[in-house]
């Protein structure tokens, strides 16, 4: 496949992009456990565009909060960044896992990824898709098409372990009776996770981990999100549209869109121009969550980027007193 832009962006703009997920991190963080999705969002939301405002790229978001209409606040096509001439393609999700802060449960983490301009592709029409993730060694063994079965041995012979030795992450929701009915009768170990396939996607990928697939109906534009994710760290994804209703089936032919069409990682993210940063909002198995200090708070990010494939694990110590003296900052 031809990607969409094979210029190098010479920048790591990643290592701006640290600084808007731990705003929006240390924002929400201070509504964890208090029971109220809006206000979760909302803090996470303003600090995280605030902050975007000052990384020097002239982004458009491709996935975001909704349709202009619907989100006051990064918006689709939205212009973010401080408008330097570096076009970009750019994915938010101020926290995946709202609902995991509302109740002050573990692995909610505040997300952004970039990617080189018209290179980000969201089949937004579908509100969810079935994704397959796993890591390196296995990334072409998958087949989202091919049995539940098939695909837990062939991710197991490239991993060199058996398919009992294998774990997957899944969703929990009513959906998923006959996938979770699949994996066990194929004798894998399952982990179910309320919420936050973003963060369960990446655990999949990364190698090593106590996850090694996941598998399951989720969002949309968490999918892409993960692609840009797995993009960097050399690991696959697979997804296909999951219409909700027959409405939502007949509306995409309407458009002309193949709803049996399988979206491989470069379908979602055709560059290597890809960036990506995540910061613990609550501590999950991915990341470890905003903590409070006498002074201040710390943070734990995950920060990547695409060309090079480095893969950094960035703990930050936030100092609220000299905080509250610069204006690009607004973590409380
Ligand atoms: P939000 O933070 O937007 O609530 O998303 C959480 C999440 O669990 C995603 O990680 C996942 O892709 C999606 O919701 C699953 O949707 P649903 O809860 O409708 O099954």
């Amino acid at each position: 496949m031809k990607e969409a832009n094979s210029h190098t962006i010479e920048r790591n703009i990643a290592m701006e992009l640290v600084r808007v997920t731990e705003a929006a991190a240390l924002a929400a963080s201070h509504y964890l456990g208090r029971g109220d999705k809006t206000l979760v969002d909302e803090a996470a939301v303003s600090a995280m565009r605030h902050t975007l405002g000052y990384v020097r790229m002239d982004g458009v978001v491709v996935i975001g909060e909704g349709e202009k209409d619907e989100a006051p606040m990064l918006y689709i096509g939205e212009r973010v960044g401080d408008g330097t001439d570096l076009p970009v393609d750019v994915a938010v999700d101020p926290i995946d896992g709202t609902t995991l802060v509302a109740k002050g449960l573990p692995g909610a983490i505040s997300v952004v990824a970039l990617s080189a301009k018209g290179s980000m592709h969201c089949p937004r029409e579908f509100f969810y898709m079935n994704k397959i993730v796993t890591g390196p060694e296995a990334k072409d063994r998958i087949d989202i098409n091919a049995p539940v079965a098939e695909n837990l041995k062939n991710i197991a012979i490239a991993k060199k372990r058996k398919v009992s030795e294998l774990t997957v992450v899944v969703l929990d929701r009513p959906r998923h009776e006959q996938l979770l009915a699949d994996i066990r009768s194929a004798g894998a170990r399952v982990k179910l996770i309320s919420d936050g396939d973003i963060a369960a996607a990446i655990e999949a990928a990364l190698p090593e981990r106590e996850v090694d697939v996941l598998m399951g109906i989720g969002g949309t534009p968490e999918g892409v999100i993960s692609a840009a994710a797995i993009r960097c760290i050399g690991g696959g994804i697979q997804c296909k549209a999951w219409p909700r209703d027959d409405n939502e089936r007949k509306l995409a032919v309407a458009k002309g869109i193949d709803v049996d069409k399988v979206y491989k990682t470069e379908d979602l993210i055709d560059s290597t121009d890809v960036f990506f940063s995540a910061t613990g909002v609550s501590s999950g198995e991915l990341l470890t969550g905003v903590r409070y200090t006498s002074d201040g708070a710390r943070t734990q990010s995950l920060v990547m980027r695409g060309i090079s494939g480095t893969i950094r694990w960035i703990a930050s110590q936030h100092n609220f007193e000299r905080l509250d003296k610069l204006s690009f900052f607004r973590p409380h």
